[in-house]
């Protein structure tokens, strides 16, 4: 049997409530266990290293999309990266864009209720209380389609991957024009093509996206948001003519 390999960590830390504190690195080394994947790591270094370390995580699983971080520079899920997939040395920061909470853990809660205010991502019936048609009958492939891009975990993965976002902090993201997609599709909402041209038929929605393809390159559940967004775009210019 091969030796275990030796990890060498290096965590980017800050505590942003400290005015004497400054973004520094620390480094930890850690032995590779077997199936080891990010989130044992940093939860290792927590309970052997140092139990100041803050990061954050919920589900384990790929599901809640709170552990998102920077992993040797790209945005993933901490809790489904394998260590073995890995180099011996990794680097680790906190995402990009968000509220940073300290260290690795960061507040993506406000960025994302903010976009879904202002997107008002929920079924607009005409009838405001028409619970009943929210249980309509639709064909199992459209159900599907739906389905397919309604699989966001609001992670901020895609966020953090687009220049773009970088440079216009009100860029909806692909994360938004993801979930204007997904409301387009459901035949239980009222809203017409005019009403999402005013929500995303601008510079800071549709038309801001420098098709820099980093959000699906990036986006740890796959969806398919460059196609999404190309025919957001289409549709849009249509409208908009
Ligand atoms: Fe995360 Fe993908 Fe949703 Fe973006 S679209 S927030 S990368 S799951
Ligand atoms: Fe950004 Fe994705 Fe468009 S990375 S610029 S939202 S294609
Ligand atoms: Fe939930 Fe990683 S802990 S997605």
């Amino acid at each position: 049997m091969s030796e275990a390999r030796k990890l060498k960590i290096n965590i980017l830390r800050y505590d942003p409530h400290d005015s004497e504190d400054r973004p520094h690195m620390e480094t930890f080394e850690i032995t590779e266990a077997p199936g080891m994947t990010l989130y044992i790591v940093l939860n290792d270094i927590r309970k052997h290293l140092d139990n100041s370390l803050k990061f954050d995580f919920v589900c384990r699983a790929g599901i809640c999309g709170s552990c998102s971080m920077l992993v040797n520079g790209r945005p993933t899920l901490a809790c489904s990266t394998l260590t073995a997939k890995l180099d011996t040395e990794i680097t680790l920061a906190p995402l990009p864009t968000f509220e940073l909470i300290g260290d690795l853990s960061i507040y993506t809660g406000n960025w994302m209720r903010g976009l879904n205010e202002r997107l008002e991502t929920w079924i607009h019936t005409e009838e405001k209380k028409d619970y009943d048609r929210l249980e309509d009958r639709m064909e199992p492939e459209l159900a599907d389609e739906i389905y397919e891009v309604d699989r966001c975990i609001e992670c901020g993965c895609c966020v953090a991957g687009c220049g773009t976002m970088q440079m216009n902090d009100d860029f909806v993201g692909a994360v938004g024009l993801n979930k204007i997609a997904r409301y387009q599709l459901d035949p239980r909402d009222d809203r017409d093509d005019e009403d999402y041209y005013e929500l995303v038929g601008n510079e800071d929605g549709v038309f801001g996206c420098m098709t820099l393809l980093g959000c699906e390159d990036v986006c740890p559940k796959d969806l398919p948001l460059q196609s999404k967004i190309a025919y957001l775009r289409r549709k849009m210019v249509q409208i908009g003519k």
